[in-house]
């Protein structure tokens, strides 16, 4: 049944450069970690499922190239990926919750991390981490943190990995809300942004409203 305080998922919203999901799996996945009576190590994994379904989204248009293989019954002409190299970087901490569905897929990437938290007062991020491949300059990179609330912190990440030099940015979040999506597209015009659910509205504490709650207490059990 959807209520008021439901997603307009299927209104599949007008925001530029940016795949908003639909597929029932990673819906269903969705509405469990919303949940609250959802356990720690379910959380987790769940959120591992619903990357590894938003990454297998998200690298669509990695290029391939011809090879051929000795099958046990003959050679054949297929396909293999034409070696673009990768780095995921996860926003500490809730980010790290999403790196093993994403290796899971691309077991070769590389994996950088940055560290911001939210202000609790201010509600804007403050940085206190950065470790990215040496080599970032030469990747893609996919900006990994299920919670896109203010945008503060996604839009912050993104501008550390463009001077570091990353070829291209992608983010993925699990649930946006509508001011952070803004902002976040408007501070950068050359991403793209995948997101299962743009929820209703941010609450008066910065919250995603309904949203499911602080994401990295949830996957660690700090709360
Ligand atoms: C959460 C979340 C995002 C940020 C989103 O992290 O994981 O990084 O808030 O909020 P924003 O869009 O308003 O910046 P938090 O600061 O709570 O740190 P944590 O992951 O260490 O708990
Ligand atoms: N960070 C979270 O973990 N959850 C929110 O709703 C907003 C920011």
């Amino acid at each position: 049944m959807k209520g008021r305080d439901l997603l307009y998922n299927e209104a599949q919203a007008p925001w530029p450069r940016t795949y908003l999901f639909d597929h029932p799996l990673i819906q269903h996945k969705l509405t469990l970690i919303r949940d609250k009576r959802t356990s720690s190590k379910e959380f987790r994994e769940l959120v591992q499922e619903i990357t590894m379904l938003m990454v297998y989204e998200a690298t669509r248009d990695l290029p391939l190239e011809e090879t051929v293989v000795e099958t046990p019954i003959a050679h054949a002409h297929a396909h293999i990926l034409a070696g673009k190299k990768l780095a995921f970087v996860p926003i500490l901490r809730a980010g790290l919750g999403m790196v093993a569905g994403a290796l899971q897929l691309i077991p070769n990437a590389r994996v950088g991390h940055v560290g911001f938290y939210r202000d609790p007062h201010s509600l804007q991020p403050v940085e206190y981490y950065c470790k990215l491949p040496q080599d970032i300059a030469e990747r893609d990179a996919f900006l990994l943190d299920p919670m896109l609330a203010t945008g503060g912190s996604a839009s912050a990440a993104v501008a550390l990995l463009k001077e570091k030099g990353a070829r291209t940015i992608r983010t993925l979040h699990l649930i946006a809300a509508p001011e952070g999506l803004h902002k976040l597209l408007n501070d950068h015009e050359d991403i793209s942004v995948y997101v299962a659910a743009v929820d209703q509205r941010l609450n008066e504490h910065g919250y995603i409203v309904p949203g499911l709650g602080d994401a990295g207490d949830r996957l660690f059990g700090t709360k």
